[in-house]
């Protein structure tokens, strides 16, 4: 296996999930490993320039923890290029700011994610889950994406931010499309995502001015009423801040839901034991699951300078891409990364990220998986995978559209 056999910004290559051994083989050989476009003519993705892989955790960590150096805003957090409009638009989301505007920004949603704000809303994220489990339990199986892992975080996000219960299916659909807009299944014209985006902006602007109008004590409102040092949201900020929720909050805690089955059901004695004793080993099997199958595989940077890493020389305005599946089996920092066991410990996986823009629903999303697994395990003790997973078509997300389970019928 050398470097060029592989394209990174080829959705093919993650056809059969995270090629781990060719990263393996970077980390040892190439850990800052320049990635050529795609030729003329070939398939690109809208990823139009070649790239640096990082795949080692420290140099992960160093790159994340240095946004002076690798900005989010120039070219923004993600792989593909975008056009002038969207990216300027893009610019006001709060993932796509470096500090000092970033730090501001994240002062004010901040407040509305803390351990002691996620703990409160525990016993209602709790009662939907029961909710979702209640709706399949009789039926003895079902597709475990869309009826069990999809229905949690598409619920709490529409809830907190305030969006009504018919409406749900818009936001599915809309997220879908931004994320999965590689995946032909999702329809393969370029405008998709873009216009998902731009209905979803607009969306958001009208829910802004009834709740501006209306106050109430949904996150939404809080956040269009809330100051933090005197300074407000824009309007535009404050609608950006609705798209990127509605997709970050969605397709990762759905997708990290179905890798925890998939991971659980390939590794049965590991199984077992957390079934053994689920409030023992939940919390660890959760930390376990993303380390082990991070939903997000890669965000984007852009350098602000010549500089270099590991000695070599990376020019102003390279884009340097770091891969958290890699860095989380990194063999300097994980004893048998390959191993899944939910006694891990300890267990410093990067899935949520690290520094400035480490991941605001992290708290949330651990809640959320909590309360799912939780309820599907001890009420379908069972449950077991009977058709090979159906992945998404992405270079991005590392995402499961199908996987049929089945278990006994719940009395
Ligand atoms: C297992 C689930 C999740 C994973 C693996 C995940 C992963 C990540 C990662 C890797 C980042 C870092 C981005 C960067 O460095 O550029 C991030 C940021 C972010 N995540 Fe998550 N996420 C998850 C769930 C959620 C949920 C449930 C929400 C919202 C309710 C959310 C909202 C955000 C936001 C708003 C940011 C941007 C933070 C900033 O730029 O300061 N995420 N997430």
């Amino acid at each position: 296996m050398s470097p060029k056999d592989m394209k990174l910004y080829h959705p093919a290559t993650f056809e059969r999930g995270f090629p781990h051994e060719y990263f393996a083989y970077l980390r040892r050989e190439a850990p800052v490993h320049w990635q050529a476009p795609a030729a003329a003519g070939e398939p690109n993705f809208d990823i139009t320039k070649g790239f640096w892989v990082i795949s080692k955790y420290e140099d992960l960590v160093y790159v994340s923890k240095n946004p002076k150096l690798f900005s989010s805003w120039r070219g923004l957090a993600f792989l593909w290029e975008m056009e002038e409009e969207m990216l300027h638009l893009q610019r006001l989301s709060l993932l796509n700011l470096d500090p000092p505007e970033h730090v501001r920004y994240r002062g004010l949603v901040n407040r509305a994610f803390t351990p002691r704000m996620v703990k409160m809303l525990e016993p209602r994220i709790c009662q939907h889950a029961k909710r979702v489990v209640d709706a399949v339990a009789k039926k003895g199986s079902c597709d475990f994406v869309t009826e069990l892992a999809a229905e949690l975080p598409l619920i709490l996000i529409c809830e907190l931010v305030g969006i009504p219960d018919e409406d749900r299916r818009k936001i599915f659909t809309w997220s879908n499309a931004m994320i999965g807009h590689t995946d032909p299944e999702y329809g393969d014209d370029p405008a998709i995502p873009t216009q998902a985006a731009m209905e979803l902006y607009l969306y958001a602007g009208e829910l802004a001015q009834q709740k501006l109008a209306n106050p109430d004590d949904t996150l939404i409102s809080k956040l269009l009423h809330g100051e933090v040092e005197g300074v407000k949201l824009t309007t535009d900020e404050f609608n950006q801040f609705m798209v990127l929720l509605s997709v970050a909050g969605n397709e990762t805690t759905r997708n990290a839901t179905s890798q925890g089955m998939r991971l659980l059901d390939a590794n049965p004695e590991q199984f077992e034991l957390l079934k053994s004793d689920l409030d023992r080993y939940l919390p660890g099997a959760i930390e376990e699951i993303v380390r082990c199958a991070p939903p997000v595989m890669q965000f984007r940077r852009t350098a602000t300078q010549d500089t270099q890493i590991r000695g070599v020389d990376i020019r102003e305005n390279d884009k340097v891409v770091v891969y958290y599946p890699s860095a989380n089996r990194d063999e300097d920092v994980f004893t048998n990364p390959d191993v899944f066991d939910i006694r891990r410990s300890p267990n410093n996986h990067v899935s949520f990220g690290i520094g400035e823009h480490f991941c605001l629903g992290a708290n949330l999303a651990r809640m959320q998986l909590t309360c799912i697994f939780r309820e599907i395990f001890s009420r379908l003790p069972d449950i077991h995978v009977v058709q090979q997973p159906r992945l998404l078509y992405s270079s991005f997300i590392d995402g499961i559209k199908e996987m049929r389970v089945e278990f006994t019928p719940e009395r």
